[in-house]
């Protein structure tokens, strides 16, 4: 399947809703966002020309409020991360953070990841790749919005560097499950837990809302990291 075919789906995985922003996070995107944002269009991004400099680049997918990529970013100045997300109030707030720190290592884009990996992404540039806590659409009528599926992994393991990494966090069972046998499955994904299957919960991956509110729901919290082996294929 080519990357437009991969890309070709009538359901997204988000819903899309008129935004609530507050006086802050709308003077940030005012203020900010030439700055810090790139506008989404279907020209490959060169990441040393956008980032001035040769360093990994981490995609952190969903981004929520954009606390773990500020935390993950001020922590690792080395790395250059990209955010992605498609509600404006989190970059916003994101917005505001990098400017608190003035950070010079984290872009976002406002956009779909489906549409961003298959217009924007060059093939293996990423060296890591977050998914943590994707919306969990846990109605079964409503599994088909669930963002990981296999024609993510596929696109996935095109942008992805040879042996990087993709992390997921759900604290939703039947998700886990899914994306267990998804990716175990895969060939060119390494589960680098592979006797327990899911890994430990990193260290470095901080508590947002959605880990407090599903262990609020008593739901356990499932962590995996793959490695990718793209040599298998390419
Ligand atoms: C449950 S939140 C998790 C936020 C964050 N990762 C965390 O751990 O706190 C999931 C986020 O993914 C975003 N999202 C869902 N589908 C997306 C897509 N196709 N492209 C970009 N963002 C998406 C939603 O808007 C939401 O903010």
């Amino acid at each position: 399947m080519n990357d437009k075919q991969l890309k070709k789906r009538s359901i997204r995985s988000f819903v899309k809703r008129d935004s609530r922003l507050t006086k802050s996070q709308q003077q940030a995107l005012d203020n900010y966002w030439d700055k810090h944002g790139i506008n989404f269009s279907s020209d490959l991004i060169n990441f040393e020309t956008l980032f001035n400099r040769h360093a990994p680049v981490i995609m952190d997918i969903g981004v929520g409020t954009g606390d773990t990529t500020f935390f993950h970013a001020q922590n690792h100045p080395e790395n250059n991360y990209l955010a992605i997300e498609v509600h404006k109030p989190g970059i916003g707030r994101l917005l505001n953070s990098i400017e608190s720190k003035h950070l010079n290592n984290i872009k976002i884009i406002n956009h779909d990841v489906i549409d961003v990996l298959t217009e924007q992404i060059p093939n293996h540039s990423l060296s890591q790749v977050f998914i943590f806590f994707p919306d969990p659409w846990p109605k079964k009528r409503h599994h088909k919005r669930r963002l990981i599926n296999n024609k993510l992994i596929e696109l996935l393991k095109k942008r992805i560097a040879q042996n990087g990494r993709l992390h997921i966090a759900t604290d939703w069972e039947n998700y886990a499950d899914q994306i267990q046998a998804l990716c175990d499955g895969d060939q060119e994904l390494l589960n680098l837990n592979s006797n327990d299957h899911s890994s430990p919960r990193p260290n470095w991956r901080i508590k947002t809302r959605y880990e407090t509110r599903g262990i609020r729901l008593e739901h356990q919290v499932w962590d995996f990291c793959y490695a990718l082996n793209n040599s298998v294929k390419n």
